[in-house]
């Protein structure tokens, strides 16, 4: 069909973030630029004038016409009533105003240094082998086969790669699948706070009833006689992540023995989302689903991204057994259908690295963990402990600002250092307005740098 001549060009937009105080909320404009004549006083579009579709989704905020004499007809944003609370995520924000301040971002959680040469290589060889189309659904077979051995090592359970595991486009696919292919609108699901933000969105998607136990600081131990409280046969799932992002918290064995009774006796499956698995650094890792009883009620969730410093391939996977993976494995179908085909032929590889490459991979972390967490303790943080992954979380109160947004917006502007407000890691967000979270995934100058500048820049009041 031919274009009307009236649709003449798609302008981009620059994302604008606004602190609101005292509320820790963050508030975010979309501001069009138009290339071909940029407007003197941007439009600013609020959340208010965000209307709500019954059933349309869309992929940027970018209205796509644009009248001949310029000007932009009001188009007010669109979303499903699922999504409306929404925002755009804290991470997009933070990286944004990173590079807009010229701040060192140890804000979200991506290496600021290239995966292994020997995972690379595979892929590029399978580029140029030619294995470019459509992948299987449920994963080439060659990193099925990878994963299973992967987990055998891990946990000592033997499961079917064909049967028992669905390759994803990420961990953040993996979870969606699993709570779209197995919550029903209305389940209740039991979420750990703080917690990573995909899973409020996509349970929210699901139509889950969600209800929050929060761990709280200095060690974030699991509430038992809470939990105790909250399980009952109307649980159908508990959601959970260990190590735990963003307290670096690993869940004991006593935990999980606690966490396994309770869902045995109330007949509850557990997600469990273990993508820093190999980065765990004070004790071992256990994944749940290798508990007695367990593996029949637990999907496990994991990725490429974290352990090979690759976390732009998003390649992950879930492993369940026969009559849960199904459920997985249907809304995959029908969200993805397959992922990266080269790539998982170089996931494959990855996953099969010898030892040493695991015990490197945490002795860097270490060293890399022990500049920042010594660092934020000089220049006068209360750092808590974090056993696992690359994340520790500080309180920042002994500063003076009000919360963890006003604190991370003057840390960016007047310091020049990125962290992520924790608030939005809770669903009360005034749970986590005295945290906030760094990140150690950073080359070891860049972490001397960021903690030079705090100790410069930063002081206690
Ligand atoms: C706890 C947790 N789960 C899942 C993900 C997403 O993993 P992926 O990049 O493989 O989708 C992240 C990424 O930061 C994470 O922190």
């Amino acid at each position: 069909m031919l274009l009307p001549s009236c649709i003449i060009i798609r302008p981009s937009f620059r994302i604008t973030t606004t602190f609101y105080k005292p509320s820790s909320h963050w508030r975010h404009h979309i501001v069009p630029i138009n290339h071909s004549r940029r407007l003197s006083v941007p439009t600013f579009i609020n959340s208010a004038s965000i209307s709500t579709a019954s059933s349309t989704t869309v992929e940027d905020h970018t209205p796509s016409v644009m009248a001949q004499d310029g000007s932009t007809p009001h188009h007010p944003l669109q979303v499903a009533k699922r999504l409306e609370k929404f925002k755009t995520t804290i991470f997009t924000q933070m990286s944004s105003l990173a590079i807009e301040h010229g701040a060192i971002n140890l804000g979200q959680g991506f290496p600021n240094f290239d995966g292994p040469d020997f995972v690379k290589d595979v892929a590029i060889q399978a580029i140029k082998d030619g294995k470019n189309q459509y992948a299987r659904g449920f994963g080439v077979p060659d990193l099925n086969s990878a994963i299973a051995a992967r987990f055998h090592k891990d946990t000592g359970l033997t499961v079917d790669p064909e049967k028992e595991i669905t390759v994803t486009s990420g961990c953040t696919e993996a979870i969606a699948a699993t709570i779209l292919g197995l919550i029903n609108p209305g389940d209740e699901v039991i979420v750990f706070a703080p917690f990573y933000d995909s899973y409020e969105a996509t349970l929210s998607m699901a139509g889950a009833k969600i209800t929050c136990i929060t761990l709280r600081p200095p060690d974030f131990s699991l509430p038992i006689e809470e939990l105790k409280s909250k399980v009952s046969k109307n649980t159908r799932a508990i959601l959970m992540n260990t190590p735990h992002n963003p307290t670096g918290k690993m869940f004991t064995r006593e935990e999980l023995g606690q966490i396994a009774s309770l869902c045995i006796e109330n007949d509850v499956l557990v997600f469990s989302d273990e993508v820093y698995d190999k980065l765990s650094f004070e004790m071992d890792h256990i994944s749940i689903a290798s508990l007695p009883g367990m593996y029949e009620r637990t999907v496990t969730l994991n990725s490429l991204g974290k352990t090979f410093s690759l976390t732009g391939w998003k390649i992950g996977w879930a492993i369940a057994p026969t009559h849960l993976i199904w459920g997985v494995k249907q809304a995959h179908s029908y969200l993805t259908f397959a992922t990266s085909t080269p790539m998982q032929y170089a996931a494959a590889a990855a996953l099969r690295a010898p030892d040493s490459y695991y015990e490197e991979l945490r002795k860097d972390y270490k060293a890399k963990k022990e500049i920042l967490v010594e660092g934020l303790k000089s220049v006068g943080f209360n750092v808590y402990p974090s056993s696992g992954t690359y994340f520790v979380v500080v309180d920042h109160t002994p500063f003076g600002l009000p919360n963890d947004v006003a604190f991370c917006e003057y840390l960016i502007k007047e310091v020049g250092v990125v962290a992520i407000p924790t608030s939005v890691f809770y669903l009360d967000p005034s749970e986590g307005k005295n945290l906030v979270r760094f990140t150690f995934c950073k080359d070891e100058e860049t972490l001397r740098n960021a903690v030079g500048r705090m100790k410069e820049r930063l002081a206690r009041k």
